[in-house]
């Protein structure tokens, strides 16, 4: 897939979308603020990757007032909502494609919520050895997003993507199956994955 594209797509998408963004996923924030039972009780600092407009952040900071966040995402629209709400002087925002963002080291967890479901499974391994890679001992990946049911749904998104590419459109929804994921964090170096499945949220922990 071409990263670079890719995430230009993702701005134009999400820039466009600003005014409607929170009345939609407001609709599914139950399954966004679930992920704050999974942070470490301890953290003082973690990354959010496609931090978009920082609903799932409301609550990690109701949880965590003093912990501090570096919140990723490459739609400027997004992240003016986000600096709009006032959540905390902890979170410093990065308008950047976090495949580009050099992540470093020794973070007490990884979070994202509902914005891993673009890439490819080549692109998420290298994002899942640099999540791996920024974590300390004992830290944890925690990822909210949507997956399909099957294989053939799995290669259907791809397809069609790679239709619409060469078409018009500028987005189309590529996920992976939750147990394709999780062989990928497998592979990452992640040996202890937890799955969180209920009707209304889809939660991959993964620890180091
Ligand atoms: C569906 S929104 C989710 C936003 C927020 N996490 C939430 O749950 O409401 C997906 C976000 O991921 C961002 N995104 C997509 N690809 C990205 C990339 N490569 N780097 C940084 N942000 C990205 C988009 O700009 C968008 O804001």
């Amino acid at each position: 897939m071409d990263l670079k594209k890719r995430s230009r797509e993702m701005k134009d998408f999400f820039n466009e979308r600003i005014d409607e963004y929170d009345d939609l996923h407001l609709k599914i924030i139950k399954a966004k603020e679930k992920i704050v039972d999974f942070i470490p009780k301890d953290a003082k600092n973690i990354i959010d990757l496609g931090t978009g407009t920082g609903l799932q952040l409301i609550k990690v900071y109701k949880e965590f007032p003093n912990i501090k966040t570096i919140a990723i995402d490459v739609s400027d629209e997004m992240l003016k909502k986000l600096e709009d709400r006032h959540i905390s002087d902890n979170i410093t925002i990065v308008n950047e494609s976090f495949f580009d963002y050099d992540f470093c080291c020794c973070r007490d967890a990884v979070i994202s919520t509902q914005a891993l479901h673009h890439f490819d499974p080549k692109d998420k391994l290298v994002l899942f050895k640099k999540i791996y890679d920024s974590l300390k001992e004992g830290g944890v990946f925690i990822n909210e997003d949507y997956y399909v049911e099957s294989l053939e749904e799995e290669k259907k998104g791809f397809d069609d993507y790679k239709n619409l590419v060469k078409g018009e459109g500028k987005h189309y929804d590529t996920p992976l199956t939750i147990e394709h994921e999780i062989e990928l964090l497998k592979e990452a170096g992640f040996s202890n994955i937890l799955k969180y499945v209920t009707d209304e949220e889809k939660i991959v922990v993964a620890t180091k």
